[in-house]
């Protein structure tokens, strides 16, 4: 690289920077990209760089590969409608044994052996993520599994201000207290458009929307609905197109689909004019 080149790039990253300082950016931590370590690392390294620069990063992860492994050592295998999990009394604990412990507590880990702070909590803390349980989907009973009802940040913003991280596992509760599992792109959206978030970066093991092998790098809500509709949107890029799709229609500046596989995604899709992966546009 060339001095001038790196100038440009360096004085592009530093006006984002500028635009960035205090604002939440609330990333959400596929299950699909913690597949690699190196990767998961350098996650870590982004989300505490971040930080370091003023920014209010919020992380909310998944853990779909590890939950299904762990069910499968457990004699249970997994089963879907739509992109949602099928949970059953059995599994619930399982899968907030797998999310709100294993997951969280290495995401808390990782972050903080790259200097940061940061505190791991799931959707139940302090009434985070309010949930009841999910009607049937194509007439099928999900079981525990939750939508939610409201979302309540003041946990989120004291870990901010006391310069933490707040670490999410979407696990949650219904009013009676009963465990419910969500799918972590919504809870992300809820969160981001509560806090109106200046970004919602969703991190998954795909570049974005794919259609036709190719990267779909813009989308609009109604190109959104339409690829869902004809089926090229499937499975678990539904909740997080639906995510994207709220978090557009909820004062959030705006959101974006990324490869988390991909090294320092984070900087890639925040500090550079041209982004990457798949933004949602109105
Ligand atoms: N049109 C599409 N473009 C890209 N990916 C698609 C598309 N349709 C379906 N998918 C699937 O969606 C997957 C991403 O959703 P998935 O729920 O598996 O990951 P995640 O949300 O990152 O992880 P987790 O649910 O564990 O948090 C992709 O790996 C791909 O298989
Ligand atoms: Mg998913």
């Amino acid at each position: 690289m060339d001095d001038t080149t790196r100038s440009q790039l360096l004085i592009e990253a530093l006006s984002y920077i500028g635009k960035f300082k205090d604002k939440v950016v609330t990333i959400k931590f596929g299950g699909a990209a913690q597949g690699d370590p190196e990767a998961k690392a350098l996650f870590a390294q982004d989300v505490a760089l971040i930080h370091s620069l003023g920014m209010r990063p919020v992380v909310v992860h998944g853990g779909g590969p590890e939950i299904t492994r762990a069910l499968k050592a457990a004699g249970h295998a997994p089963a879907f409608v739509e992109g949602l999990r099928i949970t059953t009394a059995e599994t619930i604990e399982i899968t907030e044994m797998v999310l709100s412990g294993q997951v969280n507590k290495e995401l808390v880990a990782l972050i903080q052996s790259k200097g940061a702070l940061a505190v791991g909590v799931s959707g139940k803390a302090g009434r985070m993520v309010r949930a009841r349980k999910m009607g049937p989907v194509n007439g099928v009973d999900l079981g525990f599994v939750g939508e939610i009802t409201g979302v309540e940040t003041a946990l989120i913003d004291a870990l901010l201000d006391s310069g933490h991280i707040p670490v999410i596992s979407p696990i949650s509760m219904d009013d009676e207290g009963a465990t419910l599992n969500i799918n972590a792109d919504s809870v992300a959206s809820r969160i981001a458009a509560r806090m109106r978030a200046e970004r919602m970066i969703f991190m998954t093991d795909v570049d974005g929307v794919i259609e036709d092998g190719a990267l779909v790098p813009s989308l609009s809500s109604a190109e959104a609905l339409k690829l869902i509709e004809r089926g090229v949107i499937s499975g678990g890029m539904v909740p997080k197109v639906e995510a994207m799709l709220h978090c557009l229609n909820h004062g959030v500046g705006s959101a974006a689909i990324i490869n988390g596989s991909e090294p320092h995604a984070i900087i890639n899709e925040l500090f550079t004019d041209a982004g990457i992966g798949t933004q949602i546009t109105p």
